[in-house]
Order: C-alpha cells, then structure tokens, then sequence
C-alpha cells in the first residue's frame, strides 16, 4: 500500500482519505493514533489488519464536538459533563453505555463505548473539521510500544494510506480511561489526568486491578514490551547507587536525584518532573536496544503522575521487581 505523508496544512487531504474510508495515522497529545471513521466497516477493518490487533480489543471514539458524546453514548451521569468540562479537551477517555448504531467492531462487542476529546490542536482540527467519529488505537504495531513521535510512525508506511505528521507528543502516554457506566466509577488505565484529579467529583472512585477481559479488554494482552528487559529496583537510596556502580551498561531511567547516575549510563531524569519522563517513556523503550543491556527503574511513588508511570513500567518489567534490601529477584 502507497502511503500518503501529510503535513498540518494538508489536513484537507487526511480528511478526504478518512471519508473515502482509509486508515490514517494522525498525532495526538498523549500518543498518535491510528484512525479510521467509525461508520467505515472497511476503515475499522483496516485498523486491525494495519497493527495486527486482536479483535476483542475495542477502540476509543475521538470527537471534536461535546454534542457528539450524545449521538454516540446514553445514560451519561451528570458528573460526566462536570469532568467534560474540566478535563475535555485533554488525556481523559469516559466510558458510556453506546448506542445501537456504533458498530461492535469499534466496542469488540461491549456495552459500553470509550469516547475522548484529544487536545492536540492539529487532532482537533482534524476531527472539527470533518465532523468524523473517529476510531483510533495507538498508532503501533500490536505489542509493541506506543508511537510518539515522527520517526515511530513512519515506520507504519506501507500499512495505512495516510499519516499526518506533526512533531513529538506532548504527553507521551496514553489518556486515563475512566469506566462511568459501571457502579463504583472505575479507571481501567491510569494517566496524565490522575486519580488525585478526578476524586473529588467520583468520591467512590477505584482503580481496576483485576484481569477480568469483560471489565477491561487491554489488560490482557501483553503491551508495551520493549526488547531491552526492564527491571524495578526495591532499596535504600544506598542499595540503588551500589546497584548503578555495578551496572555500567544499564539504563537508569528516571528516579531521585540522589541517583544521578555517571556518563556511562544512558538515560536519567529526576523523579520531580514525570512530565518529562511521560514524554521520553515510548521513545526510550524504543531507543534503548542495542545501547544498553538493561533498563532499571527504582520503584515509585504511586501518587499523581506516579500512578500510570508505574503501570507503564510494571508491564514493560512484566511484573520483575529486584527486592535490594534482600538481594534476590522475586518472580
Ligand atoms: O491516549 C489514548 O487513549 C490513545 C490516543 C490515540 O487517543 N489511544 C489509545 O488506544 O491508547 P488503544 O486502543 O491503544 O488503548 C485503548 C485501551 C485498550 O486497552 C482497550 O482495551 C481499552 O482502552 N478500551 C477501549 N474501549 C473500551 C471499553 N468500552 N471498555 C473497556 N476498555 C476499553
Ligand atoms: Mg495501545
């Protein structure tokens, strides 16, 4: 397949491909997404074979409009419009009963459809212009980590008929998904809009960690695996600055910065600006092999920003924390 590159002032362009029901790639504030207009049976199709995507994953809808969440869902709870309000545009997915004409490919056959206003002033052109529902999955390969950048996505050509370019991703990881239609409120996936954030309009507010596919479909497959092993590091800031000395060829990514890691180690950014370590996370997974034997992350604060950071690492770690106060690996 011949694949289109578009810059910002062809949105026109990625707009016509997307009506003729083609798959475009286009950015976003958190990640770039892979589209396709949600009444394109083909465009929808299309998304599953371009990233090789299961088909009991669903898809978030991408509007530009606030009337659209009423043509897609019902039975939206009046808190709903509040977090609208607040957080819209922006990192934040709301799941809502859907409607009977949204196709079940985009919702893998749930009741519910996850509906999001993105930020990004090149992604809101796009969807105000066309008027569009649009679907759109991280723009990678199932499996694989999250595009964020210019060089990520055009290593899609040839898989989609469109790509529209338009620099690094502000965010870096993917918007906080928050299920509204179940009691309490849930967030299946933690993000830039944080639990702290959405608490006090969602006093019962949780945070899933289970694994039941129905609750939360994306929990089940392997995601954002990088080649490189990561590993979590448990320890006093004394165990962990042992640990870096004896490390040489690892990565230290982000952490205190008491850890400031020597020249020889590749990547360090201190835990006081996680929005930082939010905008490097994807491209550093993806940058690191061949450079370092191993990726190590002290264990963080699971507050704030440190939620989704944590969630993000654990499964690219799946699930490997090295406990240094006991010097053994727990499984
Ligand atoms: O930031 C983002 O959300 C990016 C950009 C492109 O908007 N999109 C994104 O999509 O991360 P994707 O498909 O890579 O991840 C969406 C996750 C998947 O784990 C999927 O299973 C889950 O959201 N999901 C989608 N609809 C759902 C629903 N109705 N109920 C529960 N989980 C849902
Ligand atoms: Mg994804």
């Amino acid at each position: 397949m011949k694949t289109i590159l578009f810059t910002p002032d062809q949105i026109d362009q990625a707009i016509e491909l997307l009506k003729a029901g083609e798959n475009v790639i286009f950015p976003t504030e958190t990640v770039y997404g892979l589209g396709a207009d949600i009444t394109s049976e083909r465009a929808l199709q299309g998304i599953f074979t371009a990233k090789g995507r299961p088909q009991d994953n669903p898809l978030i809808v991408h509007i530009g409009h606030f009337s659209q969440v009423q043509d897609l869902a019902f039975d939206i709870p009046p808190v709903a419009f509040r977090l609208m309000e607040a957080f819209w545009p922006g990192p934040l997915t709301m799941a809502f009963k859907k409607k009977a004409w949204v196709s079940d490919t985009v919702t893998a056959g749930l009741p519910t459809v996850g509906i999001r206003m993105p930020s990004h002033p090149t992604a809101r052109t796009l969807l105000q212009k066309s008027g569009l529902f649009i679907a759109a999955p991280s723009a990678n390969p199932s499996g694989s980590p999250s595009p964020t950048r210019e060089e990520h996505v055009l290593e899609m050509q040839g898989r989609v008929a469109g790509i529209l370019l338009d620099g690094a991703c502000e965010v870096g990881l993917e918007s906080t998904f928050l299920d509204l239609s179940t009691t309490p409120p849930r967030i299946l996936r933690p993000g830039a809009v944080t639990y702290e954030q959405l608490k006090p309009y969602l006093p019962d507010l949780e945070i899933y960690e289970g694994n039941d596919h129905t609750a939360s479909p994306g929990r089940r497959y392997k995601h954002y695996a990088p080649n490189t092993p990561v590993s979590m590091l448990k320890g006093e800031i004394r165990d962990i600055r042992d640990f870096i000395d004896q490390h040489p060829k690892a990565c230290f990514f982000v952490g205190d910065s008491l850890y400031q890691p020597k020249e020889n180690l590749i990547r360090f950014i201190p835990q006081d600006d996680l929005m930082e370590a939010f905008r490097q996370y994807y491209h550093l997974l993806r940058s690191v092999d061949g450079h370092a034997e191993h990726i190590y992350v002290p264990v963080l604060s699971e507050q704030g920003l440190g939620r989704a950071l944590m969630d993000r690492l654990m499964r690219s770690a799946q699930g490997r924390i090295i406990d240094l106060t006991k010097e053994k690996e727990t499984p």
